[in-house]
């Protein structure tokens, strides 16, 4: 029996604004950076690695195998078998959970799981038309024949087509979406910005005291490898709850209240962890932060309101870990959008989410402010969508660690109506 998995150490690249310090780089550059760093902390024996799962919601059209580009990018032996998974903004939870199941399942013994975004370098399409005009012309002869097929082409067919941050089945894009959450739960435009404060506020004294600083790595910028990039540049020192209200909604200009600064922004980054069998830990000398408990994963109509998965998901990772909410010492929750943070803790607090979603008498029970996103959020810090879930878990194991918690929970909301829970323990 491989026992327990175990979260050995995490890294992350620091997370920047989309088109700012990553803006000539790739996912696989950011990946790359942190998987080695990861390796190089952790000394680990690289052949040692059973596999590598990375997350990207995006994925490069040219590489789109995250996971197996990062091996054979990262120093990493070419043995090394690696995949790529996308369950939106969950993706690294879910490369987590793959590593944690194959270590389970006795497939493998070490891992590592998951995952980078950059929205820097999103593909952009040619329409249909255009790409149908380009393949003739390239299979045909002579001048005239490659010219003829862009004889069709009209000014509309131009416009190139980039991936929208919006729900394929509804329509709705994601800031839209939180809007109608804010809108149906009544969440006030000042609690979306207390979150947003606070987010800000926590995670710029988890920066200057170190604790953050000490997840990241330096990432050198090619070509040259001059640059360097050493710190987060989404963090706002200044923040404060007077800026923050002056902001105007974006996603409803008239009546919102979902603004670009109670909102997660577009992100560059990657993130890692290390995982291993408690037995294999214990017979190389490694301490883990915390060792995995359960995980869970649901899921909502997203025609209704997309970002409640949490408030399913939740539940059912407690369930499964035999544990209830009171019971965890530090949550960390994804904040896509402040109205998706006050709405899935208005879920768990209310007993007709618990009757009418759960089928239980009593509310999951009160989420502790003290407890929450103590070293910021996804709002203040950024949200590379594929990186995301490893930047949570290797906090939440660095600051359980570090406080001497027992229990700690994880809850991401992703694009298709979907939740996951992940609930660690040391
Ligand atoms: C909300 C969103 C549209 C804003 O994009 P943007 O306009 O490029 O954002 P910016 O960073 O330029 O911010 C807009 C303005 O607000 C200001 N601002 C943002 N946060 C602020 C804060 N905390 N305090 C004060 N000002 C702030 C910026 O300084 C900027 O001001 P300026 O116009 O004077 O320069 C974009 O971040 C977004 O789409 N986010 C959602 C991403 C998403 O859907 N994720 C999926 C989650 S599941």
């Amino acid at each position: 029996m491989p026992g327990r998995v175990g979260i050995i150490a995490g890294c992350r690249t620091p997370f920047a604004k989309a088109g700012t310090a990553y803006r000539d780089l790739t996912a696989l550059d950011l990946a790359k950076a942190c998987v080695r760093e990861l390796i190089e902390r952790t000394e680990v024996d690289p052949a040692a690695v059973g596999l590598v799962v990375m997350g990207q919601v995006i994925p490069s059209v040219k590489a789109p195998n995250l996971g197996r580009e990062v091996v054979l990018g990262a120093g990493l032996p070419a043995a090394v078998p690696g995949h790529a998974v996308n369950r939106a903004c969950a993706s690294a939870n879910q490369a987590i959970a793959d590593v944690a199941s194959a270590i389970l399942a006795g497939h493998a013994e070490v891992g590592v799981a998951g995952g980078a975004e950059c929205l820097s370098d999103v593909p952009v399409l040619h329409s249909r038309n255009m790409a149908r005009a380009l393949a003739e012309a390239s299979r045909a002869k002579g001048l005239l024949g490659r010219l003829a097929p862009f004889a069709r082409i009209r000014p509309r067919d131009l416009v190139p087509d980039a991936p929208a941050i919006a729900e394929p089945s509804t329509g709705l894009t994601m800031g839209e979406s939180a809007e109608k959450m804010a809108k149906e739960n009544g969440i006030s435009r000042e609690e979306q910005d207390r979150i947003a404060y606070l987010s800000h506020r926590n995670a710029a004294a988890a920066i200057d005291d170190g604790r953050l600083a000490a997840e990241t790595c330096r990432v050198f910028v090619p070509p040259r490898y001059e640059a360097v990039v050493e710190a987060d540049n989404l963090v706002r020192r200044d923040a404060s709850p007077e800026a923050l209200a002056a902001l105007r909604p974006v996603f409803d200009r008239r009546f919102g209240t979902v603004t670009a600064g109670n909102s997660s922004p577009l992100t560059d980054g990657a993130a890692a962890v290390l995982l291993m069998s408690e037995e294999r830990a214990k017979a190389e000398g490694h301490a883990p932060l915390a060792f995995i408990r359960s995980w869970a994963v649901a899921a909502v109509d997203p025609g209704g309101q997309l970002l409640m998965g949490p408030g399913l998901a939740v539940p059912k990772a407690l369930e499964r870990a035999g544990l209830a909410l009171a019971d965890m010492d530090l949550i960390e929750m994804h904040e896509a959008f402040a109205a998706q943070v006050a709405s899935n803790i208005q879920a768990l607090e209310s007993e007709t989410w618990a009757r009418e979603k759960l089928g239980r008498r009593a509310a999951v029970g009160k989420v502790d402010p003290a407890r929450l996103n103590v070293c910021g959020g996804s709002i203040a810090i950024g949200h590379p969508f594929g990186a995301t879930g490893a930047r949570l878990t290797t906090t939440l194991a660095n600051e359980l660690s570090r406080r001497q918690g027992r229990f700690g929970l994880i809850s991401v909301c992703a694009q298709g109506g979907m939740g996951f829970a992940m609930v660690i323990e040391r």
